[in-house]
């Protein structure tokens, strides 16, 4: 009797378990709620840090940096995580992408810095290409590199190919004879990045914070703070997009722009970056130029209201067209946790526009319902 009611107990446990698992996995996201824990499929805070997303096919995919807890989190010590939704609400867990390797010798050994993962599709090759920001291991922020990882899957396992400073002998590309360009070189007055610049001339530029940004012709650049983070460079990609061509142009001169995310709208290219302050937060910049080779114009802080001068907490990584909608762009910001990464948080906020002008304001929740159409 006594054996039978301890086995009823025991029976009614596992039951409640399955149930309450069964509760917490099922549960659905039905909005952004920016600056909150956002669970995955299992229930787990999505770990997917200074990403970006890839539409593919009716798919959403989320590349991002895989933080464990603790200051040890701001190394890589597995990888790049990837993650796909249907809706961008609920996040279906795909594991990791890019591992790091346990080989000390190797560039993405574990331990390094590898931050800022984006990946885009190359229709020639038919493969997914995933760049980022690595530094090598055991060297602090030094290295200054960017790498490169291929796949022929979207979520991978992606295959390290190498990783450099781009644009070694390379001097930067002007339209020459665009009134616009000529302008701005008359006024560049000199600069001390300008002696970073040509020290790193012959072995290559320095490649941190960084985006990829595919243009409607195909075409893909790396757009990465350079110059000891004192300018932006914007870099033209080779065919495959696993290296760069040599063409590449120098944005916002001395100004230590970070964190870049570039996004095209009614033919006009945008850019929001944040300033450069390590974890901290500090005001967004955004950007705007009607070419991709420039010139790009310094138009201020696009966000409003409380703490939009510490854009809310957060620091841009990347801007995401909505699919299906139409001027329909997401604010993807990270709200660093640098004492215990992994408790690193997510603020995503629609871009509106007032004219041309993006403008980000603050909400506690939100659905894609804010978009019109
Ligand atoms: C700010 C950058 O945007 C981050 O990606 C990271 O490199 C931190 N600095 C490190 O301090």
């Amino acid at each position: 009797m006594r054996k039978d009611k301890s086995y009823m107990f025991r029976l009614l446990c596992s039951a409640c378990l399955i149930f309450t698992i069964n509760l917490t996995t099922t549960a659905q996201n039905n909005g952004f709620s920016p600056g909150a824990l956002w669970p995955d499929n299992n229930a787990v805070h999505i770990n997917a840090h200074g990403g970006g997303i890839l539409y593919q096919k009716g798919t959403y995919y989320w590349f991002g940096e895989h933080k464990i807890p603790g200051e040890a989190g701001n190394t890589a010590q597995v990888g790049v995580h990837c993650y796909s939704s249907k809706n961008l609400y609920n996040w279906k867990d795909e594991g990791i992408a890019l591992k790091v390797s346990n080989d000390t010798a190797n560039d993405i050994a574990k331990g390094c810095i590898l931050e800022r993962p984006k990946v885009v599709y190359n229709k020639l090759t038919n493969k997914y290409v995933m760049w980022f920001h690595l530094e090598l291991l055991g060297k602090g922020y030094d290295a200054a590199r960017t790498g490169v990882a291929i796949s022929n899957n979207v979520a991978g396992p992606y295959t390290f190919l190498k990783s450099y400073r781009p644009n070694a002998g390379f001097m930067p590309f002007y339209m020459p004879g665009t009134p616009e360009n000529e302008k701005i070189n008359k006024q560049h007055p000199a600069n001390k990045s300008d002696s970073i610049f040509f020290r790193d001339f012959p072995t290559g530029q320095m490649a941190r914070d960084m985006t990829i940004f595919v243009d409607d012709d195909g075409k893909a650049y790396h757009i990465f703070s350079s110059e000891e983070n004192n300018t932006l460079h914007l870099a033209e990609l080779t065919n495959d997009y696993t290296g760069h061509t040599g063409k590449f142009i120098r944005i916002y001169i001395g100004h230590s722009t970070e964190a870049p995310a570039l996004f095209k709208r009614h033919g006009k290219y945008y850019m929001i970056g944040s300033g450069c302050t390590g974890w901290a937060p500090n005001a967004a910049r955004w950007f705007s130029a009607n070419s991709i080779w420039g010139p790009w114009t310094y138009q201020g802080n696009p966000c409003k209201g409380d703490r939009a001068k510490l854009t809310f907490g957060g620091q841009s990584t990347f801007v995401l067209p909505v699919a299906g909608k139409n001027d329909a762009f997401i604010f993807m910001a990270d709200k660093w946790a640098p004492k215990d990464a992994i408790d690193g948080r997510y603020i995503w906020l629609p871009i509106t526009f007032n004219g041309d002008k993006p403008e980000i304001k603050w909400l506690n929740n939100w659905n894609l319902d804010v978009f019109q159409n």
